[in-house]
């Protein structure tokens, strides 16, 4: 990684934020590594950081509205980066990606439609559907040599249900690392079409694919396919400001675009962080460097650890996310004794795979968006705890 900031850790002050919640999942300890939240373990991008710390200096933080900037930046962005523009579609704002998943959840289907999810895949989107008295519809993702595919006649088997009536799509695919190719989101769009199941497409980690794979907006296989769409967007994963800034709702549709921002008035969503604005334009106008040199050290860790992790531990290939798939199947360890392995033996706080569906069952997810000794430090952890079963 070409940048000396991005190569530093985080500050003390996150450590101990992290401190907390480590010990309520890991049982704590200070020699424990951890790598398990999906965000960069290293500095934000130093445009980024002066853009906060002037917006800090005017010592006023009182009420803001909302500007559209924050839209201006992402679209000039997305067409540089991925030839994606904003064309007829409307941007809407929203406090997380989450607030969005529940409010669409909440403007498209209704109390007892089944929403599929397609596991293992990010572990709120569960809670999401069911806390609104809806159904997840479980449609696990294949594994074979060839990696994660997702599972066609499930998918229509289960969309063919009258009350199946949206399906949350996660690309690129936070735990898997998959970045979905168009004929493949094709796939996905025509079924969901045949069936008139929405997709709500979570695309937050769009801009973390690695070469030579590229991200397809979903949008831009919708049109041709006919089905009703939103598409979840915005900085926080890209450029680790998920503390700070706003998220984004694209649509094709005026209809959903007013009934989606009738709810956030309706719990007054609409406020403004002060930051998210200064943070969100600083990163989109000034920092794509920053993010070459992230996907860069991504793709260094994610070599090493290809390399150098300990047999029979492997790596599922990373094609985008900082968020690495172990496979630790071959230790035969049940889903407690592996996660207990990890933070005793190992002393990595890692996010086990059965947190994300009982597919992930003898898997775990590392962040590499980390400095590399950091994970060169992982590897030596892991072999040692390997040697200490075989001993
Ligand atoms: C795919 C995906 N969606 C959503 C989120 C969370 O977004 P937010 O914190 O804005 O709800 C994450 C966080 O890791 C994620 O990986």
């Amino acid at each position: 990684m070409k940048s000396q900031n991005s190569q530093r850790l985080v500050s003390p002050t996150a450590q101990a934020i992290d401190d907390a919640s480590m010990q309520r999942h890991f049982g704590g300890g200070r020699d424990l590594l951890a790598l398990w939240i999906a965000e960069p373990y290293i500095e934000v991008a130093p445009p980024v950081a002066k853009a906060m710390r002037h917006r800090a200096d005017m010592d006023w933080f009182g009420y803001e509205t909302r500007p559209d900037a924050l839209g201006e930046s992402f679209w000039t962005w997305m067409d540089a980066r991925h030839g994606w523009s904003r064309g007829d579609t409307r941007t809407l704002v929203s406090p997380s990606v989450g607030t969005s998943i529940g409010t669409l959840i909440e403007v498209v289907t209704q109390p007892g439609d089944g929403v599929i999810i397609q596991p293992p895949v990010f572990t709120d989107f569960k809670p999401l559907v069911t806390s609104g008295g809806r159904n997840a519809i479980r449609n696990p993702l294949g594994l074979s040599g060839d990696g994660y595919q997702f599972d066609l006649d499930g998918l229509e088997s289960k969309a063919i249900d009258a009350s199946t009536t949206a399906l949350i799509l996660c690309n690129p695919h936070n735990p898997v690392g998959r970045v979905w190719t168009a004929p493949e989101l094709t796939d996905i769009a025509r079924i969901c079409a045949r069936h008139d199941v929405f997709v709500i497409a979570d695309e937050i980690h769009a801009d973390l694919t690695l070469e030579p794979h590229r991200f397809t907006p979903f949008a831009t296989v919708a049109t041709e396919a006919d089905v009703r769409w939103a598409a979840l967007h915005g900085p926080i994963k890209t450029f680790g400001l998920a503390g700070v800034c706003d998220t984004l709702v694209i649509t094709d549709s005026d209809d959903l675009a007013d009934r989606f921002e009738a709810v956030s008035s309706r719990l007054h969503l609409t406020r403004n962080n002060v930051f998210s604005l200064a943070a969100a334009h600083a990163a989109y106008t000034e920092a794509a460097d920053w993010v070459d040199d992230l996907l860069e050290l991504t793709a260094t860790n994610a070599a090493m650890l290809r390399d150098r992790l300990p047999a029979p531990v492997r790596l599922i290939d990373l094609q985008g996310t900082y968020l690495a798939w172990l496979d630790l199947r071959g230790l035969g360890m049940e889903v407690p004794e592996l996660a207990t392995w990890l933070a005793e033996s190992a002393r990595l706080a890692l996010s086990p795979g059965h947190w994300f569906g009982r597919e992930g069952a003898g898997f775990a997810r590392m962040t590499v968006a980390a400095p590399t000794e950091q994970i060169e430090d992982a590897i030596t952890r892991l072999h040692h705890a390997v040697d200490g079963i075989v001993a």
